[in-house]
């Protein structure tokens, strides 16, 4: 059977992973219950199947070059890679650097400022957006109905035998919101798996991530449901305000999503503007490049770190690799099975 996480993972220690929670879906007992709501949209065999036909699918693009997958690289944590600002349609440059995509179900709201807050809502941005795809749902769902292939995938699904909008953005985030990553070496540690055992310099990097990045990167997901000033300077050629730019509500200047740290070794560059090229560099700047402003963050100005402090913090940071995820066959260029 397809998601059967259990079959990735044998859990025979303290820690047991619920078999079936939400059908084809799965993470650890120990973690919180997740957000979405999939009694509105069950996620299927068939339905996950077709999400990630959809998210491979250039015909989302109004040339039909770009699809998902083009800013949202698998064995990168599905971000960009080596792409600062993110590059879309006829090499447009965006205005903000591709998030990583991972247990995204545990999410209340989406975007480095908030601004959409739905799953299903979400892939509504970068359709319509003239620097990601430029088209439009219409003209998206108009192709998709032009194939015979398509509608007989989502009357699978859907049991209809037009596609419409909302279908189509339902099967993407079937695809989404099943993108979880839970099989760390920092994860099989907490939960005693396979004899996993960190080393010192893994033990000290996790405390230090305690005491000094947790409030805000907090486990199981390392990141919060807020929105935090971490003291980055304004890039004034970009003038991004973050949560601001939603609410206009001053408390929410230079305020952006806390960004989930599981994969980081593979996310680069990083922050909403992708201005840091190496983890290295993020650690320097929550050293010493603080910008201190109204709304920083007070946990951000105390952070002291040693040489020698950094280095541990950044041997704990990758822990936090899932190369079961990262290399998941499920989760891949879907290929057409090659006809006998
Ligand atoms: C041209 C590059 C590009 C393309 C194409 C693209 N994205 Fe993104 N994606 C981004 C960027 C950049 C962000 C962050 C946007 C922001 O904060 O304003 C993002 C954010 C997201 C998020 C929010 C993640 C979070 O943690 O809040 C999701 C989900 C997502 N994209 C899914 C998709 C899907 C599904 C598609 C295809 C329909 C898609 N993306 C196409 C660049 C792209
Ligand atoms: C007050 C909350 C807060 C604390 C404490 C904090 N961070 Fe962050 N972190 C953030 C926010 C917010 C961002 C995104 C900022 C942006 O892009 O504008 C971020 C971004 C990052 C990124 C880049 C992620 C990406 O995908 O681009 C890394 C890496 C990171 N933090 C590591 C750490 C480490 C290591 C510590 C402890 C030394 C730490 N953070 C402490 C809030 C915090």
């Amino acid at each position: 059977m397809y998601i059967s996480f259990a079959l990735l993972v044998s859990f025979t220690t303290a820690f047991t992973v619920i078999k079936v929670k939400e059908s084809y879906w799965d993470y650890p007992d120990y973690w919180p219950v997740p957000v979405y709501d999939f009694k509105k949209n069950p996620v299927t065999e068939e339905g996950f199947q077709l999400g990630r036909k959809l998210f491979y699918e250039p015909d989302f693009s109004r040339d039909g070059t770009i699809s998902c997958a083009n800013c949202h690289l698998q064995a990168t944590g599905f971000t960009h890679v080596d792409h600062d600002l993110s590059h879309g349609i006829d090499g447009r440059i965006g205005k903000r650097n591709s998030l990583a995509l991972m247990n995204l179900a545990w999410n209340k709201s989406f975007m480095w400022d908030g601004g959409v807050n739905h799953m299903d809502m979400q892939a509504l941005q970068p359709i319509t957006s003239e620097d990601e795809m430029d088209s439009s749902l219409k003209e998206v769902v108009k192709k998709l109905n032009a194939s015979s292939k398509y509608r007989k995938l989502f009357y699978k699904v859907f049991k209809d035998s037009i596609i419409t909008g909302q279908h189509t953005l339902k099967a993407l985030s079937q695809f989404t919101i099943s993108l979880n990553s839970y099989t760390s070496k920092y994860d099989k540690y907490i939960r005693k798996e396979d004899d996993v055992t960190f080393t010192d310099q893994e033990k000290s990097g996790l405390e230090l991530f305690k005491n000094n990045c947790s409030s805000c990167h907090r486990a199981p997901l390392f990141t919060a449901t807020d929105f935090k000033n971490n003291g980055l300077s304004i890039d004034t050629t970009l003038n991004d305000y973050g949560r601001y730019g939603i609410t206009k509500n001053p408390v929410d200047f230079l305020k952006f999503k806390v960004p989930t740290l599981r994969n980081i070794q593979f996310t680069a560059p990083y922050m909403h503007d992708g201005r840091f090229e190496s983890l290295r560099e993020v650690l320097d700047h929550y050293v010493n490049a603080v910008n201190h402003n109204k709304t920083t963050d007070n946990v951000i100005k105390d952070i002291k770190l040693s040489q020698n402090n950094k280095t541990d913090l950044l041997v704990f940071l990758k822990t936090l690799s899932d190369f079961e995820f990262l290399y998941d066959k499920r989760y891949s260029f879907p290929r057409e099975k090659p006809k006998p």
